[in-house]
């Protein structure tokens, strides 16, 4: 049976396991390389800013399902957790390596690493992203990962310090509704990654993110 233990890349052996995932699924779960500690520490500085600095999301996504979360822009993350844009060239080469695409950081600015939270019932449903790559930092375990795979649809668990590289334009995904708790609500980092020949990125998609549009009104 198909299941997410099989999207997990345990160990970083020559030729990787996680590429060979990677290439099978178009998704690999890499095993948690983010310090521990770091990621607790960020998190906490995330979780105590105010309601009011984060961007909320409450509309209807792409395929009709309610997309409810919030976020930091990339101009939130250099205010307020600058440090995690020091792991950008970091991940950027890690998914070079393991996805052996030709990636490059987002030329777009405020997309180009996002904090996402989702709290209580706070959920995004099934979508398929734009860019090529998407890679998703957890810093806060909460609601999992949702990945509809050709084999069958996994939950991957938000493990602090676990890194999802993902097809996210080919592969359907979404977030479940996680658990209530304050403390254990998600938090997660995205870095959005391109490749040098593909840097588009229509506008609905960030009318709907900061403008908090659903997507009929966007591609309207
Ligand atoms: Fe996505």
């Amino acid at each position: 049976m198909f299941t997410s233990t099989d999207l997990i890349s345990t160990s970083y052996s020559s030729p990787s396991p996680a590429a060979k995932i990677f290439a099978r699924h178009k998704v690999v779960a890499m095993p948690p390389v983010m310090d521990r500690w770091q990621c607790n520490h960020t998190a906490s500085d995330v979780r105590f800013i105010r309601n009011d600095e984060w961007i909320r999301r409450e509309a209807v996504g792409s395929q009709g399902d309610p997309a409810r979360f919030s976020m930091l822009d990339r101009a939130g993350i250099e205010k307020y957790a600058p440090g995690i844009l020091d792991w950008e060239d970091w991940i950027l080469r890690l998914a070079r390596e393991v996805t052996g695409m030709d990636l490059i950081l987002s030329p777009w600015y405020r997309s180009s690493v996002n904090v996402r939270k989702y709290v209580g019932d706070d959920t995004e449903g099934r979508h398929l992203d734009t860019q090529p790559l998407a890679a998703l930092l957890f810093l806060q375990q909460g609601a999992p990962l949702r990945v509809e795979c050709e084999e069958g649809t996994v939950d991957i668990e938000s493990i602090p310090g676990r890194i999802v590289l993902m097809k996210g334009d080919e592969l359907i995904h979404s977030v479940p509704p996680g658990p209530t708790d304050f403390y254990s609500c998600r938090i997660g980092v995205c870095f959005n990654l391109y490749t040098t020949d593909n840097t588009a990125r229509p506008a609905y998609i960030d009318k709907m993110l900061y403008e908090n549009m659903s997507y009929e009104d966007a591609t309207r």
